[in-house]
């Protein structure tokens, strides 16, 4: 583990860290929350089943847009266009595009980059790797991809929206609120909430300019989105919860195991 301590350029100590502090707690929570998130999303993208509840409309957010052939009736907002992919679950459709969001962000490099690669572990603390090249050779340099997969996350998002909006439906086919629509609206907040505050929108929306004082209103947006970008982190953790219970609840709902609580209608 003390490999990188004798590279070039760094201070020759057989010590690996000088820290006494509990500085592996947070890159053992990163690895435990993340390592969880993705079994959960894994098992229930290849369950392929629970994720609607047509007498309230809900529909699970891992499963949305639902516009594969294989899709339940009533579950497909924006139509079937693709054919049944059997195995392959409605998901892969926006599949890609959201973990493309995720992984390249830049709060979650920093969070596996440390609790998966331990490059570092924390900081202050040496690394074991030998050798560091940044992020300017393949295949990490497709982090720069990020922006790109921004503009994906925002129809991805809109989508969810829309399944909100639909999830307020009663029994009788007319307004209705339950438990799951407030999950749900909650979940697509948090989404939204996250993915506004994401850098590059943040550069987007502010970047590049010379003078605030001439583009008020791009400065308006760059002051708000910057204001969540202090946040950023946090969001990123309650937007992949939201996600995940929201998907489960939809799921308990749609077996049977629990029934919805409504609350109007
Ligand atoms: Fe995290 Fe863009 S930096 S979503």
């Amino acid at each position: 583990m003390t490999a990188s301590t004798h590279h070039p350029g760094r201070a020759d100590t057989a010590i690996r860290t000088r820290r006494t502090d509990r500085w592996w707690l947070p890159p053992l929570l990163t690895f435990l929350g993340l390592t969880a998130f993705v079994v959960y999303g894994v098992v229930r993208v290849f369950m392929n089943k629970w994720y609607w509840v047509g007498e309230y409309q809900y529909l699970a957010p891992f499963f949305s847009p639902c516009v594969t052939g294989g899709c339940v009736p009533g579950a497909s907002h924006f139509g079937q266009w693709l054919p049944d992919l059997g195995i392959l679950a409605p998901p892969v459709v926006v599949l890609p595009f959201v973990l493309g969001f995720r992984l390249t962000c830049y709060y979650y490099r920093k969070a596996y980059y440390r609790s998966f690669w331990l490059s570092p572990p924390a900081c202050a603390v040496a690394e074991p790797h030998g050798s560091y090249t940044g992020e300017r050779r393949f295949p990490l340099i497709l982090q720069n991809s990020h922006r790109y997969f921004f503009y994906a996350a925002v129809p991805v998002a809109s989508v969810l929206t829309y399944d909100v909006v639909i999830a307020f439906h009663g029994a009788d086919g007319g307004f209705g609120v339950g438990l799951g629509t407030l999950i749900l609206l909650v979940n697509v907040v948090l989404i939204w909430a996250y993915t506004l505050s994401c850098h590059s929108c943040r550069h987007i929306v502010g970047g590049r300019l010379t003078h605030f004082s001439r583009h008020p209103v791009r400065y308006w947006m760059w002051t708000q989105v910057s204001r969540m970008n202090a946040r950023h982190m946090q969001l990123a953790w309650a937007s992949l919860f939201s996600v995940a219970f929201a998907d489960l609840y939809v799921a308990l709902v749609a077996s049977g195991a629990i029934t919805d609580l409504r609350l109007f209608n």
